[in-house]
């Protein structure tokens, strides 16, 4: 999801209001999340050294056929883009988001981001994970680094999340935490509300100033989902339409969750049994999950 001026206008439903969802909606919500989460967790040990990010698509798009989950990003068409071709997206080391799957081979010491939305009954479940190729030994220091710091940032953005709270104060954590750590918060993509719709209001930028933009309230769901670069924050968009990266070519790490707002505070959707678990920062209490 983008906010940029230039791209948004490009995107889906700018203008649409924020949906609340109740109960059932929640309920629908918890299971889309769970399934998109499983996606990622049927292909975790298929993803090393020797396949192709298109053979990757093809084993998720067999997976979601078995758990009765629809792709929602083959074909998927905003305003003035070409429809996107695959069941998922891959975006390998300076790639920043939207990697369009295809024949490139994954070698050792590579760093890959999957993204998956499945629609289930018509609700939508966005997540998505880094992969080491190769495991922790074959990737630089510096790459894991990235992929951790970016990990923390996301959840020092979740940790936030609680009636009350706004936006800024989301974007404003993950910023201050990134560029601590000597890196740069991709500004053009931002999360988004999430729901019957892909893309659904608010925009949730991962920068910006404590205390601005939009009131926490009950009910929302919305995906965080920073994007942090090693190098330079400045992107560019291939000639295919969809693949953005990294100005400098610098390495680009990104982590989604899709989280509710809860009366007390946030429940995280996108878990299951693969994820991994919340940096020890973190509070216990919060991030009970859903029974
Ligand atoms: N899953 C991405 C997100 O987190 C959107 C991908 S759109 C696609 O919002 F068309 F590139 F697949
Ligand atoms: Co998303
Ligand atoms: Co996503």
């Amino acid at each position: 999801m983008c906010n940029d001026a230039q791209f948004r206008t490009r995107w889906d439903n700018p203008l649409m209001s924020i949906t609340y969802k109740d109960e059932a909606g929640v309920e629908a919500m918890r299971l889309a999340c769970r399934l998109a989460s499983e996606v990622l967790d049927y292909l975790t040990p298929l993803i090393r050294p020797g396949i192709t990010t298109g053979e990757i698509d093809r084993l998720a798009a067999d997976y979601m056929k078995q758990q009765g989950t629809v792709s929602a990003t083959i074909g998927y068409q905003p305003n003035g883009y070409p429809p996107f071709p695959g069941h998922l997206c891959t975006s390998l080391n300076h790639v920043v988001c939207h990697g369009i799957p295809g024949d490139k081979l994954l070698k050792k010491g590579d760093i890959l981001n999957v993204d998956v939305t499945v629609i289930k009954d018509g609700w939508y479940g966005d997540n998505s994970r880094m992969f080491l190729i190769g495991g922790e030994s074959a990737c630089s220091v510096a790459a894991r680094r990235l992929c951790q710091v970016t990990y923390e940032a996301m959840w020092k953005g979740i940790e936030v999340v609680r009636p009350g709270a706004r936006l800024g104060d989301i974007g404003h954590a993950i910023q201050t935490f990134a560029e601590a750590n000597g890196y740069t918060v991709v500004r053009e993509f931002c999360g988004h509300g999430i729901g019957q719709r892909f893309h659904e209001e608010p925009q949730v930028l991962h920068y910006g100033r404590p205390g601005t933009m939009e009131e926490l309230k009950p009910g929302m769901i919305f995906t965080i989902e920073p994007m942090i670069n090693a190098g330079k924050r400045d992107i560019k968009e291939l000639g295919d339409g969809w693949t953005i990266v990294t100005r400098d070519r610098s390495l680009s790490a990104q982590w989604e969750h899709t989280v509710l707002v809860t009366p007390t505070g946030y429940e995280v959707l996108t878990l299951s049994a693969g994820s991994l678990a919340p940096p020890a920062f973190v509070k216990a209490s919060a991030t009970a999950v859903a029974a």
